[in-house]
């Protein structure tokens, strides 16, 4: 009973795969949640409120104009109490209403007023699914936090075969399960985490960096901290609010990152590396600042301290992970990497990619491993690619210890 007394309100929509939403009450009311049902409309047009209502043995939210809700405001009480909101399927309408914030029914009413996690399972046909339109109401959701369950690829309910169909409900369950009762699988280990750019300054007020935002990082850190461990962030400068739970050390360059990296690394069990270090620093830093105008026709740079290197040659029993973003070639520059620097994992990132790389809330990775096993995941949350990135960490753990 892994869901015990957790209180989820599941909002269905018009999608023709509504009625698997009734197998998914079954399955969360079997884990021992207490499960309220919200449909839309359209949603009624495809099952019946009644099955439902018997199955969750609790009334459905229909009609927010009913006057059965008239002596309570129905939206908020049922927000107020739920501990998860999952839509599932959601439609392309609704996930449009949720985007905008349309509050012109139950289930949108409801969303704007809940302030538990949401999780969105989107089902719909390819070519929807494809559109510009939905891509950005879900890049909208994805960034204000919202969790979506990306839909499955195989034979849609049109004819058609592609990506649309409604995730497999295990999936989905998983998903509120990992959220209602996070894993505690890294109690006891210490995590190191960089992120961010490095600065290297020219003088007082230039300096050379990169595009890096540290949100990568900063996801990593979240998620270590709520799976347990005792997280140390060292951030290169990030416009970021410290990741709750995380010991956060502050550095500007490459040769600072360095230095507090081998201080604090005695005690880490796990190091991951997912700062973009500059590679180059200028020779000379100029005390003053360079006049506009002055012939500056060369910056003469020198190569920084190669963190990840030294990680590698100080490894002993600790996973070591690194991240390659890369714009060609990606998974042969990072494989390359892996065994240059003696990781365990590497996360291949193409940067060049929509959704994923810099400065976005989205990322698509590829996570190479030791012994030659490749795993692609797909465009998901920056925090979804950290908890997969931690699940490898704590399979390398467990098989070590
Ligand atoms: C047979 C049938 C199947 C449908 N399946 C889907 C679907 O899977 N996904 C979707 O986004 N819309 C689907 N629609 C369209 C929605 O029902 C329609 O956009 C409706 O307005 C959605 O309203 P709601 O989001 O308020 O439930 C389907 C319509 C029909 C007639």
């Amino acid at each position: 009973m892994t869901l015990s007394r957790k209180r989820i309100l599941l909002g269905v929509t018009g999608s023709i795969a509504a009625y698997k939403a009734v197998e998914l009450l079954r399955l969360l009311t079997k884990a021992g949640a207490e499960v309220q049902v919200v449909m839309t409309e359209a949603a009624t047009r495809f099952v019946a409120p009644l099955t439902f209502e018997t199955l969750s043995r609790q009334e459905v939210l229909l009609d927010m104009w009913s006057l059965a809700y008239s002596h309570r405001i129905g939206h908020l009480e049922a927000s107020q109490r739920a501990q998860l909101f999952v839509v599932a399927p959601a439609t392309a309408r609704t996930i449009a209403r949720l985007a905008l914030g349309l509050a012109d029914d139950f289930l949108s009413c409801i969303y704007l007023a809940s302030r538990c996690p949401v999780v969105v399972a989107p089902a719909m046909d390819c070519d929807m699914l494809e559109h510009q339109a939905v891509r950005e109401n879900l890049a909208r959701l994805r960034d204000r936090g919202v969790h979506i369950v990306e839909p499955d690829t195989g034979p849609l309910a049109s004819g058609m075969v592609g990506r649309g169909r409604l995730a497999a409900l295990s999936e989905i369950v998983g998903r509120i399960r990992l959220i209602l009762t996070p894993r505690q699988d890294l109690e006891g280990q210490t995590v190191l985490v960089t992120a961010g750019p490095t600065r290297e300054p020219l003088d007082p007020v230039r300096f050379l960096s990169n595009r890096s935002s540290g949100k990568m990082g900063y996801a990593i850190a979240e998620a270590a901290a709520a799976r347990g461990a005792r997280v140390i962030l060292v951030s290169g400068p990030t416009a970021l609010a410290p990741p709750p739970g995380a010991d956060v050390i502050r550095v500007e360059t490459a040769e600072e990152m360095y230095r507090a990296v081998l201080a604090e690394l005695e005690s880490a069990g796990v190091v991951i590396k997912a700062a973009a270090v500059a590679d180059y620093r200028p020779t000379h830093k100029a005390d003053n600042k360079i006049k506009k105008g002055g012939a500056l026709s060369e910056v003469a740079l020198e190569p920084t301290p190669d963190i990840l290197a030294e990680l590698g040659k100080r490894k002993g029993p600790r996973i070591l992970v690194g991240f390659a973003a890369e714009t060609d070639d990606v998974l042969a520059n990072a494989r390359a990497k892996l065994q240059r620097k003696n990781l365990d994992l590497v996360v291949a990132n193409d940067v060049g990619r929509v959704g994923a790389g810099f400065d976005v809330d989205t990322n698509a990775v590829t996570i190479l491993d030791a012994t030659g096993g490749t795993e692609e995941l797909p465009l998901l949350s920056k925090r979804e690619v950290a908890d997969r990135i931690l699940d490898r960490v704590t399979a390398l753990l467990r098989r070590a210890a």
